[in-house]
Formats: C-alpha cells, structure tokens, sequence
C-alpha cells in the first residue's frame, strides 16, 4: 500500500515534469547533425600533430579518432537531468529588432545568471582545455566533454539563427512551408538548407557537399578570406565578433521577408545557400584555430587572457 502510493506520487511528479518540460523547453535545435559534422570533419583536417593527438587521446575509444561522430552530443545530452545547465549554452537571444549583440546585454540564461549563453560557453570549454597541455587540469572538469562541447557550441555560434531575437526564440516560432512541407525559420537555417542542397547538387551526399566547402577555402572563393577568418586576439573579443556576425546576417538574411505562414522556396534557398555554406567553414576553420592554440600548435599568443 505505501509502495503503491509513493510510487503514485512518483508518476505523478513525473508526469508534471514531463509536462514542464514540454511547456518550457520547445524544440530548439542546434545546426543539424549534418551541419555539425561538417563543422567537426572541415576542422579536424586542419589540425597541427599536437593538436591532433590531444584530439585523439581525449576522444572515447570506440569513435576511432573521429570528433565528428559525436558532434551533437551536446544536443542529445541537453535534456538529461545531469546536464540540463547546458540547454542555454547553444544559442543567444538578442533583443527583438536590435540586430546587435552585447555580451553584457544579452549573454545570460533565462534567469539571468551571466555568461550562460554560446559566447560564455565556448570561453569557459577553451579556457578549461588550454590547461590540459601543462598538465594543470582541474579534476571537476572532464577535458573529453569540454571538447566535444567546444566543438558543438562553435558550429552554434555561427549558425546565424542561433543569435536570434528574443521573442520569437530565434526563429523556433515562425511556422512556415519550406517548399511542400511544414517547417519554421530556424529550422530552415539548422537544417532544411543543408539537406536541400544534398539532394539537389550532391546527390544527397554530405561528404561531397563537406569537399566542396572545403575546395572553396583551400583554393576557391574564399580562399583569400581565410587569413581574417582565423585572426583572433583572445577569445573573448573573438566570440563577439562571432555573435556579432551571426546576428547581423540573421537580420539582413533570416529573418529578411519572412513572417510566419510564408512559403518559403527557391528565391530564398538560392540566396541563403551560400551563407549557410560560408558560416559551416568558418566554424570549422575556426574551431581548428582555437583547438592548434590551445594544445600548442601554433606559436601565436594564448588565447586566454593570464
Ligand atoms: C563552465 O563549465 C562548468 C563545468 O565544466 C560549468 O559548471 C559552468 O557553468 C560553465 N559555465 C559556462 C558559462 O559555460
Ligand atoms: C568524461 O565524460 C565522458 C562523457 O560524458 C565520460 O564517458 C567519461 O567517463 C568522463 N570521464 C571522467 C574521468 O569522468
Ligand atoms: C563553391 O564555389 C562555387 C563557385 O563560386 C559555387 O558555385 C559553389 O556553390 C560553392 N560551393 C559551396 C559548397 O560553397
């Protein structure tokens, strides 16, 4: 009888949690998983030998060397109890029509607390992996998921839906057609852009499609621009101007000519196409920077102010 009670009790908090849950945390997705592991794939091919065995020796055994494979971790962890402080990691919201970023501003969790969005994180996950190369650790972090949260948080922060406007949750409350089917904004960006693309250039082959961004840096059109992708005094004036990127292209891209109910199709995939695929290489550019720097690569300055 007092078994059959308390677990009654059980279900039913269980039950309002699930509820809670379903209320307060919609949907907000990251990049998706092909977006990702892009981010994590165009990286890992531009690391030094000591970044690239850290690399190896932080990553579990069974994904054989490939940062790649666990890419969304993040995303699939973010609703677990032990890691629900995470879910105001993966994005930022900006003031609606501001289109401007200010870490003082904007960077917090919805209660306030500072320095909980994608900006603080990816400093706090660089700032805990550059002590892995003295051997100063400190033993409460795990460098294995400062690594794959690095990794996914920088494929977040440039996914210019992710710096989004307050209201509509980045783009997550603006329901509309994509093409035949139902979709929202910030979906669009996360994904529906990406797998466009696949099928339609690529034969739905994400490895080709990751080639060809990769062509257009090495030696295509951007290839001039990867110098001033890479520049970076210190982290945190880097984040910003990451923040600050995406949320300008959210304006003048994303959210330009679109209210919910829209249909959107070929005009608007044609024209935001290529700043998907510019924003998939930095991140990936990028996070290959910050990962030579911290583990000793590269002879520039510590990104992490002393
Ligand atoms: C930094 O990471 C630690 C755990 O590794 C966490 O407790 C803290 O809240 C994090 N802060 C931010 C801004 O990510
Ligand atoms: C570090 O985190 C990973 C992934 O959550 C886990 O598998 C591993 O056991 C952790 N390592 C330590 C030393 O706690
Ligand atoms: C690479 O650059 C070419 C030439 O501008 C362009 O047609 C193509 O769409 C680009 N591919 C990607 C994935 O950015």
């Amino acid at each position: 009888m007092q078994m059959s009670i308390s677990r009654g009790i059980f279900v039913s908090y269980f039950a309002l949690f699930l509820c809670v849950c379903v209320v307060y945390e919609p949907c907000v997705q990251a990049w998706s998983k092909e977006g990702h592991s892009m981010t994590c794939k165009i990286a890992q091919d531009l690391l030094g030998p000591e970044a690239k065995h850290a690399v190896q020796m932080l990553l579990p055994e069974n994904v054989n060397g490939d940062l790649s494979a666990l890419s969304v971790w993040p995303d699939q962890v973010r609703h677990w109890y032990k890691y629900r402080w995470t879910s105001p990691l993966h994005f930022i919201d900006t003031p609606d029509q501001a289109c401007n970023f200010n870490y003082q501003r904007d960077c917090h969790d919805p209660h306030g607390v500072k320095g909980m969005c994608v900006a603080g994180a990816i400093q706090n996950f660089t700032n805990q992996l550059s002590h892995y190369r003295h051997g100063t650790s400190d033993r409460r972090y795990n460098m294995t998921e400062a690594l794959l949260f690095l990794a996914h948080f920088m494929g977040d922060i440039h996914q210019p839906l992710h710096v989004g406007f307050t209201s509509d949750e980045g783009g997550n409350t603006i329901d509309l057609r994509w093409f035949r089917h139902k979709s929202n904004l910030h979906h669009v960006w996360d994904r529906e852009i990406i797998l466009t693309a696949a099928a339609d250039y690529y034969g739905k082959d994400i490895d080709l499609l990751q080639e060809d961004i990769k062509g257009n840096f090495t030696d295509g059109i951007w290839s001039g621009d990867l110098a001033s992708w890479r520049e970076c005094s210190d982290i945190f004036s880097c984040v910003n101007k990451y923040a600050a990127e995406s949320i300008n292209m959210a304006c003048k891209w994303g959210y330009k000519d679109v209210k919910s109910g829209d249909t959107l199709s070929d005009d608007y995939f044609n024209s935001r196409l290529p700043i998907v695929m510019k924003r998939i290489a930095q991140g990936g550019v990028r996070l290959a920077m910050i990962l030579n720097r911290v583990f000793g690569d590269s002879k520039e300055d510590s990104l992490i102010a002393t």
